[in-house]
């Protein structure tokens, strides 16, 4: 198109961006590649190559190896080889790496997003305007980190060697996502990249080259999923890092279960878009266009359902289909292309199905009239109205360019709405009323709340989801945490066994014939079942019969937990009142309790004592912190300001250990409780007695039903039932290993959080290991919530 021509039309000339630097690199390395290990590339003449392709043209780019296990085994030994001198550096030391990392990636940021969108596909836009400055930005803020980390995190030390999945729809930013915190924190990894995409991690591993970081500490291996099998398998990895389908999530956490490899998932997401009658439609028109049509929507955390109220509905898709047809879709590598390529044609075939399969449900179809490339795979934005909640496609991620609009008369039922989908990963509130906004993003399931705003990223602010969009969070402390373990957990030694204590005498019968029933929604509760077991004293006398609970026990548990939300609601001050009432009033019966524990365990009436009074203790620290864990204000660069909001995890299962049988108890209620969880709780089997007739405690302290919920019984059995719920979102457990793997295993299913023992007992007397950060962190999830400024 000429000059003259373009003048008189006022449309987009053609704007090419010189890809001559791109090719010449992979020129130089005769378009076949390597892996990355012990700091140089490794070509084995056996190896294995597969083509990685251009999806906007389907030329091929490279040839790319798949590593086999021995290929992994021997970059993990790298890796494993390299932590011992890594960690001893000192922050400092490691920062420059980090630092020389970031400066790197700046003065090659043209190549390096040249190659991810002729990689990749997506608009050189995004990859050059949004990808690298992001991965620039995340590594500048972990060689912060890695300064800071012994005056911020002291009591906290590296994990070990990261194995890193990553997926292909962000290359070098999920590279950066995990590599950056990782090695602040004094870790080495092996990490692989996703099939479709590995060119940028391989540039990367030359950059990591000039940096001069030491061999070893980053090793890049490519492959498919089998190679990253090998990775989540490997006995010597000590933590897995995946980004990518919910499916292979859940695998991942099978795989791991029992291992005692620290996890940390981020997956799929089908996040709400909501837009209240008095949003600024015009900005909201744009949101749209950035939530769902970024990266061609192939974005975990893409805003792909529009919940539109329904006052504004008509004129809201009105203004999107106009907006939608001047939306420019073809090459990645022209300057002003709006949408880029589809991944592969097999996600094509899969985006063009779902479309499919929601117009049969019932769906109205929109696609604005575009003409297409005649090569490459490209899909054209699409809007899907008339949609039903029930749909396949207002539930399932597309992973493509496909916005399905739903309506909604009122704020909660936007908030239901919302709430309506396995997922919990991100939202968007677009209202000029903030202070609607602001009630509706803690109402809101999501890891990440954008407020007249989306899609926006920065290292400061920790990322992650809720639910079935997975566990942990990337950047910010949050992310910190992720790949750090508490210095004491190297020392832990394996559980004891308890003494189980025989029945001596048979007939001689306890002094008054105690039958403590279970503690559900309030209430005193019959085993369901109708079977108890006997509660035998060190001395061998009966001294009560407990109920033995099974399934049905622990659902009516859970319900009755489910329901009490009004705790979590309820303000931390009262939360905080409350505890101290559980400390008051357990102080005052603390003869008792302490007689119970002595005739429990055969423990010494001053252990006893020092059991009861450590109880009191702990509940003091929690009720003090009931209203102290503050959130922060994240420096992010954005004008405004972005709340890390602690919340409560939500139901949670709590299996208790053994051994301090009181004060292991109380230890955990109160670290949840305090957080605003509501809890089913299962006492070990010694301290049955004790837990059961704590109830009258929790009574007299105004400790609103539901809230703590107490079965006894089979430890194992039970944690498997709670395992298995749906409703419950986390599990701590405190027992034997086996327990562990079982509820990290069941867990997969609803990909619940968990926090597991590992067999391992810890001191439940020593501040260090029984309360504090630790505790709260596993009892919180943070919400990120966007709040840009001005008009
Ligand atoms: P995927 O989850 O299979 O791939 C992601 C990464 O995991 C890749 O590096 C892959 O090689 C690796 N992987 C695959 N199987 C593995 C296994 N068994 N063990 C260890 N690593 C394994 O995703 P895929 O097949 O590329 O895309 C399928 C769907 O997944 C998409 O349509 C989309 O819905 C979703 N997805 C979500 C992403 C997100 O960021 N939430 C990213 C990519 C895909």
């Amino acid at each position: 198109m000429n000059i003259m021509k373009i003048l008189e039309t006022m449309d987009y000339g053609v704007a090419p961006e010189n890809t001559d630097a791109a090719l010449a690199w992979l020129n130089d390395h005769n378009k076949k590649f390597g892996l990355f290990i012990d700091g140089k590339f490794i070509h084995n003449n056996k190896a294995k190559y597969f083509y990685t392709y251009n999806p906007a043209t389907g030329e091929k780019l490279a040839q790319i190896t798949q590593a086999n296990s021995q290929d992994v085994d021997t970059a993990v030994k790298a890796a494993n080889i390299a932590q011992k001198s890594w960690v001893q550096l000192s922050g400092f030391q490691r920062a420059k790496y980090l630092y020389a990392i970031a400066r790197l990636v700046q003065k090659h940021a043209r190549l390096f997003a040249v190659l991810e969108s002729l990689d990749n596909g997506k608009p050189i836009r995004e990859s050059r305007d949004v990808d690298i400055p992001l991965v620039i930005r995340h590594f500048y803020y972990h060689a912060g980190w890695a300064q800071l980390l012994e005056d911020k995190l002291a009591d906290y030390e590296a994990i070990g060697v990261a194995g890193q999945i990553i997926p292909w729809n962000f290359p070098l930013l999920m590279l950066a996502w995990k590599i950056a915190p990782a090695l602040a924190a004094g870790n080495t990894v092996v990490l692989k990249p996703a099939e479709y995409t590995s060119l940028s991690a391989l540039l990367f591993a030359e950059i990591c080259v000039q940096a001069g970081l030491p061999k070893g500490v980053v090793n890049i291996v490519t492959g498919d999923g089998k190679t990253g099998a090998c990775i989540v398998n490997h006995q010597d990895v000590h933590k897995i890092a995946f980004t990518g389908s919910t499916a292979v999530g859940r695998l991942i956490r099978q795989q791991t279960a029992g291992t005692g490899k620290k996890l940390t998932l981020e997956l799929g997401g089908k996040s709400a878009f909501i837009v209240f009658d008095d949003a600024d439609i015009d900005s909201a028109i744009e949101g749209i266009v950035d939530a769902i049509w970024f990266n061609q929507g192939q974005v975990c955390c893409a805003g792909s359902r529009l919940l539109v109220q329904e006052s504004i509905a008509d004129r809201f898709h009105q203004k999107l289909k106009a907006r939608m047809a001047k939306l420019r879709i073809g090459d990645p590598l022209d300057k002003s292309i709006d949408i880029g390529a589809i991944i592969d044609e097999s996600q094509r075939k899969r985006i063009t199905e779902l479309v499919k399969l929601g117009v049969a449900e019932g769906a109205e179809l929109f696609q604005a009239e575009t003409t297409l490339p005649k090569v490459g795979c490209f899909y054209p934005a699409t809007l899907l109205t008339e949609v039903d909640t029930a749909h396949f496609v207002a539930q399932e991620e597309i992973f493509g360019p496909v916005l399905v609009s739903l309506t909604f008369r009122t704020p909660s039922e936007a908030v239901a709405l919302a709430n309506n989908v396995r997922y919990g990963l991100a939202c968007s509130i677009w209202s000029e009323n903030i202070n609607l906004a602001m009630d509706i993003a803690p109402k809101v399931i999501a890891g990440i709340v954008w407020i007249n705003c989306t899609n926006q990223f920065d290292a400061a602010a920790g990322f992650g989801g809720k639910k079935e969009s997975g566990f942990g969070r990337e950047g910010g402390i949050e992310g910190m945490y992720a790949y750090l373990k508490p210095t004491y957990e190297k020392n832990l030694k394996p559980v004891k066994a308890q003494q189980v204590f025989e029945l001596k005498s048979p007939n001689s019968n306890a002094v008054v014939d105690r039958t403590p029933k279970f503690y559900i929604a309030g209430k005193q509760v019959r085993p369901d079942g109708g079977y108890s077991q006997a509660v035998i004293s060190a001395k061998g006398q009966l001294l009560a019969h407990v109920g033995k609970g099974n399934r049905k026990d622990i659902r009516n548990a859970v319900e009755a937990a489910a329901k009490a939300v009004a705790w979590t609601n309820t303000t931390a001050h009262n939360r905080a009142q409350v505890l101290y009432f559980i400390a008051e009033n357990l102080s005052l019966r603390s003869n008792e309790f302490a007689s119970n524990i002595q005739a429990l365990t055969g423990a010494t009436a001053t252990n006893a004592k020092k059991e009861v009074d450590a109880c009191v203790q702990r509940l003091f620290y929690y009720a003090a912190y009931a209203d102290k864990l503050d959130g922060a204000v994240h420096a992010v660069p954005l004008r405004g300001v972005v709340l890390a909001m602690p919340e409560a995890v939500g139901t949670m299962g709590i299996i208790c250990p053994d051994e301090n049988p009181l004060l292991g108890f109380i230890s955990l209620m109160a670290a949840t409780i305090a957080m605003g969880n509501r809890i089913v709780i299962i006492p070990s089997q010694t301290a049955s007695l004790t837990a059961l007739e704590f109830y009258q405690i929790l009574q007299t302290s105004d400790v609103p039903a539901g809230v703590v919920n107490i079965i006894t019984g089979n430890k194992n059995e039970l944690a498997q039932v709670l395992a298995d719920h749906y409703e419950v979102e986390s599990i701590w457990y405190f027992g034997d290993k086996n327990g562990s793997e079982m509820v990290e295993k069941a867990s997969a299913a609803n990909l619940k959080r968990t926090w597991v023992n590992n067999g391992k007992a810890r001191d439940w007397f020593n501040n260090n290991q029984a309360q504090g950060k630790e505790f709260l962190n596993h009892a919180t999830d943070i919400k990120n919530i966007w709040t840009p400024y001005g008009e």
